[in-house]
């Protein structure tokens, strides 16, 4: 008995495979890879290879992981150190309190970018119990349009991408949340396949338009953590040399295609508001032009109506 304890307390690391043990071991190495928020890093992902909740990691820490898992885990911490991000290595990440696919095709959606949705259903009021027709551009994984579909259950929504691989994503996560019957997706630039449509003979009338576009500098490529720069996908960042560049031709066709009195909202980047405010202000095809701010205090959405 003496001798079977004297080799449990001398066990390597490498052979422990208890969940406290798995986690110290695992926040060293993150915390040496300079991983922001390691520790929370290190139990999201042992959360994802156990299939269990928080709450059942501090209840069972002597829980013993079989080999096979302990392996997975210990490689899903490795390639975390290395910079890629956890929820590309779980495929999931959160957004307007719903679980949303992801993967290396799209961008993780952010928590800004709630703001987007919020500012839409203000600006759009009262009408959301209507059948509105709704454009997102720019769907990615389909976070925006999902979380509208579902607060406006009448609307009807259109997703534009360029990569037909996150419109594949979003498709998924339109029918994991049970609205993929009114969203429809469509590949192409900006707002170009409702064009297409229209030589066909259908003019689409919409009544919101919502983008959250690629809007970093592409100057600006080298200062990005890791996380961003070298792992999501480069079409999901960058809008061009500035990184405004995509606003202007996304407003001249919103222009063409909004109904009067519909609504057009999009994110910004830091330091864009400006910029952005002038080419919807000095354009009398809109009024009432306005800025949102996040909790941070960065203008982070700018809308206008339709005149
Ligand atoms: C910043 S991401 C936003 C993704 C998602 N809407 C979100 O908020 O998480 C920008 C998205 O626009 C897409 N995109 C880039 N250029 C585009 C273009 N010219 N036309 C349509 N979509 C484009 C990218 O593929 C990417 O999915």
């Amino acid at each position: 008995m003496r001798d079977l304890r004297a080799n449990e307390a001398g066990k390597s690391d490498d052979a422990r495979r208890d969940v406290r043990s798995l986690l110290r071991i695992a926040r060293g190495q993150l915390r040496a890879a300079d991983v922001p928020s390691a520790d929370l890093a290190s139990e999201l992902l042992l959360i994802h290879v156990l299939g269990r909740d928080r709450a059942w990691l501090y209840t069972y820490p002597d829980a013993s992981l079989s080999a096979d898992k302990a392996a997975l885990y210990t490689a899903l911490v490795v390639k975390r150190c290395t910079g890629m991000p956890t929820q590309y290595l779980t495929g999931k990440q959160e957004f307007w309190g719903l679980e949303f696919e992801v993967t290396r095709d799209v961008l993780i959606p952010r928590p800004e970018t709630e703001h987007l949705v919020e500012v839409s259903l203000e600006r759009i009021g009262a009408r959301r119990e209507h059948s509105l027709t709704i454009a997102d551009v720019g769907t990615g994984s389909g976070c925006v349009a999902v979380a509208l579909a579902r607060e406006m259950s009448a609307a009807d929504i259109y997703a534009t991408d360029i990569s037909a691989a996150a419109l594949e994503v979003a498709r998924r996560n339109a029918e994991r949340h049970g609205i993929a019957d009114r969203v429809h997706f469509a590949v192409g630039n900006l707002l170009e396949p409702f064009f297409l449509d229209m030589t066909a003979g259908a003019k689409p009338e919409l009544n919101l338009i919502v983008s959250n576009p690629p809007y970093i500098a592409r100057r600006d490529m080298e200062t990005l953590p890791r996380e961003v720069g070298r792992h999501e996908p480069p079409q999901a960042l960058f809008g061009g040399e500035i990184g405004t560049e995509m606003y202007a031709p996304l407003f001249q066709q919103a222009k063409a295609l909004l109904a009067v009195g519909g609504i057009i909202a999009v994110e910004i980047g830091f330091g864009a508001m400006v910029a952005i405010y002038e080419l919807l202000d000095s354009d009398a095809a809109w009024r009432d032009v306005a800025v949102n701010n996040d909790l941070a205090g960065i203008p982070r959405v700018v809308s206008a109506v339709r005149n």
